[in-house]
């Protein structure tokens, strides 16, 4: 059976890296739960991290029950009903435009968590400053429709807020985030260093976990925000989490020719269980399981088995275009290369993920979802999560 695998002792490593930046920084950071929202593995790195960030309430239901600590909400776009639950326990509830946070200010100002200071709102605003190189994950982009612009928040009433969130950055490093903050400062540091506002929300997005991200610029950038304007900070990371904690174990079901192509189809599908590699697009590494060989370093070492990664070389006599059993004819994670013929039954494994895949996945066609499965820290695979046919049947009715 295809299972996603997660790294307990991975996802350890990068939330100590997390939180000895945040206590180095005098920062708080969150998980944002849109990214990674495997529960079961909450417990073991909880202690490591201030809360959680979500996208809405189902989200915020998650951070409160599994998670607990602090619970910051934004959402596009919310509806009454929403607002009036979410008052009940988040701590922040960022709004995206004003005519959102003008429809529900009266519900929430007049709540008692709000009048005792226990939830406090904010406002997402853009900077209008690109640094990513992906327009579908650019917020800043001309008629963005994720955060207000400062020319919209000339006179505006801002009674009752007290946060500014932003979010524009997506796998980057920190002198990105530097450029931003010089953005915020010019468009919005005029309400960042008055009274009212005591906290700033500086997104996702920040590659916090990677070996070349650079962590003392980033603290550096995190003192002296909170030096100049006197307020607190906030970082919601996702993939800095759950990066390089997680794998996709597929196996080989059939092996053919089609006009010069050697074809693989595996029990996993690109567009149901691995969307990002058709929507980034970008191309995974993969192993194949070989018992015995010598073994390469994945994300996950799992236990007495050996791994060779996979290569795009397009002169290897064991080269083959893997993709899914669905209908749709582009479901195809790409072209790889193994250091021997594949054979039916062999077990490839896709590294990197648990991140936004695990959270993205769908039934489409009635493709049985892949187990989810904790690695412990003593190698230990537990099962968390089994699918069946009447998952797949009562989410459509
Ligand atoms: C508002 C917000 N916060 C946080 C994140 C998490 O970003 P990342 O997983 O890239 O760190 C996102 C991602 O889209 C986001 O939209």
């Amino acid at each position: 059976m295809a299972s996603f695998i997660v790294s307990i002792a991975a996802l350890k490593r990068n939330t100590t890296i997390l939180r000895e930046t945040a206590e180095a920084a005098g920062c708080r950071i969150v998980l944002a739960l849109k990214g990674f929202s495997c529960w079961k593995s909450f417990p073991y790195f909880r202690d490591d991290l201030s809360g959680c960030c979500a996208s809405g309430l189902w989200e915020a239901f998650l951070a409160r029950d599994y998670f607990g600590k602090q619970v910051l909400t934004y959402s596009p776009g919310y509806i009454e009903s929403e607002i009036r639950e979410l008052c009940e326990f988040t701590h922040h509830l960022d709004f995206n435009s004003l005519s959102q946070w003008y429809q529900f200010r009266e519900i929430v100002m007049n709540h008692p968590r709000f009048l005792s200071g226990e939830m406090h709102c904010g406002l997402r605003v853009n900077p209008e400053c690109s640094t990513g190189d992906t327009p579908l994950y650019d917020p800043c982009v001309p008629g963005s429709r994720l955060g207000i612009t400062a020319d919209q928040l000339v006179g505006a009433d801002l009674n009752g807020l007290s946060g500014l969130h932003f979010h524009t950055l997506c796998e980057q490093n920190s002198d990105d985030l530097e450029k931003t903050l010089a953005a915020i400062d010019e468009k919005f540091g005029h309400l960042l260093r008055s009274e009212q506002f005591t906290y700033l929300n500086m997104g996702g997005g920040h590659w916090i976990t990677k070996p070349f991200y650079d962590r003392e610029r980033l603290i550096r950038l995190v003192r002296e925000t909170k030096a100049r304007y006197d307020l607190e900070i906030w970082l919601e990371p996702g993939e800095a989490v759950a990066i390089h904690t997680g794998v996709l174990r597929a196996t080989v079901l059939d092996l053919f020719d089609s006009a010069g192509y050697r074809l693989a189809i595996l029990d996993i599908s690109a567009t149901a269980h691995m969307p990002d590699v058709l929507e980034m697009p970008y191309h995974p590494d993969a192993y194949l399981v070989d018992a015995g060989k010598v073994s390469v370093g994945p994300a996950v070492t799992l236990a007495g088995e050996s791994y060779h990664l996979s290569t795009e070389d397009p002169a290897s006599p064991h080269r083959y275009r893997i993709g899914g059993p669905t209908c749709l004819a582009g479901d195809v994670t790409g072209d790889f290369a193994f250091h021997r013929e594949l054979k039916v039954g062999d077990v490839i494994v896709f590294d990197d993920m648990a991140h936004y895949t695990m959270v993205k996945t769908t039934t489409f066609n009635g493709v049985p979802h892949p187990d989810i499965v904790l690695q412990h820290e003593d190698g230990r695979l537990e099962t968390v999560r089994e699918f069946t046919y009447a998952d797949f049947r009562d989410r459509l009715g």
